[in-house]
């Protein structure tokens, strides 16, 4: 499709295969089949979810959201569900407010689910974005615990560095439809920054030490990003979730599904200490410190 090579993709981003949603599949479709699978993970039922948080960029619809489709979908009548917009960093900012609603007591068996098919979005002509993302959604179900979960939680963003990473909305009328634009070697540079400030921050947020880490969940958008802010840990890559390499950056679907590959490979163990953190368009950043 475009001038590249496999070398160069695998040496500069760490990507070696992605995954594309059929044409009839939308965010909602993917995220209630992770959704599902979460469920089924829990022993859960549909109908004991009272909340359903979707983090996407990449709804079919303003509305109904994607997590009323999930709803939908689901069968799961009447909680309250609504969509994130925050980039690559959604599921984290969808976890803040997971964990808000749940100590507020408004909620008590929240769906939390990551949810993109950011290829679409892609102009299959520009080599600097189109090697880069793959489609997925991943999910996961908090509800209040005394012995395991958050420790400590961090969300933040740069309103003033759009322009480097932005996905416009198509509108009405309008003859072209605009693709997603990245200037990667800056994206790249800030984000390595960022997440070595918010690693440290969350850490001292939750009183811990990196020596307390067991894995760093991180946003998969390029194992340079991720090995720097392993470094900036002293975490050997054992102890690192990857999934970039089959996955692409799926955008706010990376963590939840960094997450499952995780815990379904048997890596991850209850009580284990797991750093989640995802940087985005926005800027957007946010992280949990979670006891698993
Ligand atoms: O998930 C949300 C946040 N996103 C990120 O965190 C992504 C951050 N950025 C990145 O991962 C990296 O910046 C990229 C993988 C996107 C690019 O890697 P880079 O090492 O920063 O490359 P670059 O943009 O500085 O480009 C270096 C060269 C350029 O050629 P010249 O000007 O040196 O001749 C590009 O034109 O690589 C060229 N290039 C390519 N060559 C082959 C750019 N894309 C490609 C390509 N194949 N696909």
């Amino acid at each position: 499709m475009v001038e590249t090579s496999d070398e160069w993709i695998t040496e500069r981003t760490g990507i070696k295969e992605r995954r594309i949603a059929a044409p009839e599949e939308t965010a909602a479709t993917m995220g209630a089949q992770a959704a599902k699978q979460a469920l089924e993970a829990a022993s859960l039922q549909a109908t004991d979810i009272d909340t359903v948080i979707c983090a996407t960029t990449s709804s079919a619809y303003a509305f109904p959201s994607s997590a009323c489709e999930i709803a939908r979908l689901l069968g799961i009548e009447r909680a309250m569900a609504f969509d994130v917009a925050a980039a690559c960093a959604g599921f984290s900012y969808a976890y803040s407010v997971a964990h808000s609603l749940i100590l507020s007591g408004q909620s008590s068996k929240v769906l939390i689910v990551g949810s993109d098919l950011l290829s679409r979005a892609c102009d299959p002509t520009d080599r600097t974005t189109i090697i880069l993302f793959g489609d997925g959604a991943g999910a996961c179900i908090l509800g209040a615990s005394d012995t395991q979960g958050t420790i400590a939680l961090h969300a933040s963003a740069d309103p003033f560095s759009g322009d480097l990473l932005s996905l416009p909305i198509p509108q009405r009328g309008a003859i072209e439809t605009p693709w997603l634009y990245m200037k990667g070697n800056e994206v790249f540079k800030r984000a390595v920054v960022v997440l070595a400030e918010l690693v440290t921050k969350t850490l001292e947020k939750g009183q811990m030490t990196a020596a307390d880490l067991d894995y760093l969940v991180p946003h998969q958008a390029n194992l340079r990003i991720i090995a720097a802010t392993a470094r900036k840990l002293h975490l050997d890559m054992a102890q690192v979730i990857v999934t970039l390499d089959k996955q692409g950056n799926t955008s706010a679907a990376s963590v939840p599904l960094a997450l499952d590959e995780g815990i379904r490979s048997g890596r991850i163990k209850r009580g284990d200490v797991l750093l989640l953190e995802s940087f985005g368009g926005g800027f957007t950043w946010g992280s949990a410190l979670v006891r698993y």
